[in-house]
């Protein structure tokens, strides 16, 4: 197989990213855009080792469940790659890359549940991050490209809140306006990298962000007249916060934040419980999935009120503060200080008395439990894409629960971890919830349960 040969081929699959993916000359070969089922002629743009990647010429024999995507910029733009299939076959799509990545390790499992998707696809983001870059001498807002930092700009974007994507375009044009510039990667200059807005769902409060290339911007009064303006003009703006990120790297947010305007956090509901979110917590971005994900937790967990539970990577406590009415005590672990204030005001904000949570990194903190001579009975962690490390894996083993809730958004590092806790564990179920729409990305909550002979 080599560059530029065109070949006809079968789709027998999508991948991790819904490419599609066909077998030819005992080669793997990737077709984004294509779909399981599908037809394709392609021509071979790259061949490696083991696998090689086609761009489709022509669809042969299209997919019934193939859509035409509903965003004017879905070919270019990096955000969602699912757009051209249903949001049906997506459910189906999401589940099957669970099982490969499962079936691949050998992992056993009892049930893998259908993924759990939303009555209502659409404008479901409660949080915009827009990149401001400054490209040949223009200023402009959007996402990135596809495998690139250059900027895509949009009208609308289907998957944010209509509120926040229309007032980040207002903003961005008023800093334009006042003469500020999109920053230049290229020679680390400008003033303004990103607008990131967050607005609760239920309470409609509004928190912009500023992520400002300069620290004498902080001071800046033309910023915070900019500020004070649409905070006149939008009631629901409860907070305006500066953020300085100086580094050449993808981080959005920097580690030094000013509040120019407003309070420090706006507030937002899952259930029956309000949450104080800051700038740089992280909070679940599709508000009403995350309450179908923390629910199902909680109905899937044998929970009596018994029970001592350590909520693990919390962020802002939500949810342990969310199973916090059916368990004896939770003490909780997140590496964010910011998050970790957050968690002790939305503990007293919903009169929880059996909650502790405190700041470091798991691998970390989690011996000052086990010092403290408190033993858990059920664990629930929900880490970041990378997944559990082995000396949090190991301290898990050896606290020995007879449950862990394992909540994950990277299926392949779940298979990973799961594949090392199954040595004391069964695993009742994994049940997908897709809490990222017409994207190929898909959360699980997934139940282990200590086997008798441990
Ligand atoms: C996927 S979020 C989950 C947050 C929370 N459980 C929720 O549902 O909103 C992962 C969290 O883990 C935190 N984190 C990342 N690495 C960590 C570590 N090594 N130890 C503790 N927390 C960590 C992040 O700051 C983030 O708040």
């Amino acid at each position: 197989m080599k560059k530029n040969e065109i070949y006809d081929f079968e789709v027998i699959d999508n991948g991790m990213n819904f490419e599609g993916i066909a077998k030819k000359d005992d080669m793997v070969v990737f077709i984004p855009g294509a779909i399981i089922t599908e037809k394709v002629r392609g021509k071979i743009i790259k061949v490696n080792k083991n696998y090689a990647i086609a761009k489709v010429d022509e669809i042969l024999k299209k997919a019934s469940f193939r859509e035409t995507p509903f965003c004017e910029v879905f070919k270019t733009c990096g955000g969602c790659d699912a757009q051209n299939i249903t949001y049906d076959m997506q459910l189906i799509l999401k589940r099957n890359m669970v099982k490969s990545v499962l079936d691949k390790l050998n992992v056993e499992y009892e049930i893998l549940e259908n993924t759990i998707g939303m009555g209502l696809p659409l404008y479901y983001r409660n949080k915009v991050q827009y990149p401001i870059r400054e490209e040949n001498g223009v200023s402009k807002i959007g996402f990135y490209k596809k495998r690139s930092h250059s900027i895509v700009s949009n009208e609308c974007c289907y998957i944010q809140n209509r509120v926040i994507d229309m007032l980040a375009k207002d903003i961005f044009s008023s800093f334009i306006k006042h003469g500020f510039k999109g920053y230049n990667e290229a020679t680390n200059d400008g003033d303004i990298r990103h607008i990131l807005i967050r607005r609760g769902l239920h309470t409609k409060e509004i928190m912009v962000v500023i992520v400002v290339n300069k620290e004498e911007l902080f001071e800046d009064l033309k910023i915070l007249d900019i500020a004070k303006e649409f905070a006149r003009k939008n009631e629901n703006i409860k907070s305006f916060v500066l953020n300085l990120n100086t580094s050449n790297t993808n981080e959005i947010l920097g580690s030094k934040t000013k509040v120019i305007f407003g309070s420090e956090y706006i507030t937002d509901v899952i259930g029956n419980y309000r949450y104080f979110i800051s700038a740089k917590s992280f909070f679940q971005v599709n508000t009403l999935q995350a309450e179908v994900l923390y629910q199902t937790l909680k109905e899937k967990l044998c929970l009596t009120g018994k029970e001592i539970l350590f909520d693990l990577y919390s962020g802002v406590g939500s949810i342990g503060i969310f199973l916090s009415d059916k368990v004896k005590e939770v003490y909780g672990i997140e590496i964010e200080p910011d998050a970790v204030h957050m968690a002790n005001l939305n503990i007293k904000e919903n009169n929880v008395e059996n909650a502790e949570y405190i700041a470091g990194s798991v691998e970390e903190k989690i011996v000052e439990f086990k010092n403290r001579n408190i033993k858990p009975d059920v664990i629930v962690v929900d880490p970041p894409r990378k997944g559990l490390d082995e000396k949090s894996i190991e301290y898990i083993l050896d606290f020995g629960p007879k449950e862990i809730g394992y909540v994950s958004c990277n299926p392949a590092t779940l298979a990973r971890d799961l594949k090392l806790l199954s040595s004391n564990y069964n695993i009742k179920s994994v049940t997908p919830v897709d809490m990222f729409p017409h994207t190929s990305n898909v959360e699980c909550v997934t139940v282990l349960q200590l086997k008798e002979n441990m």
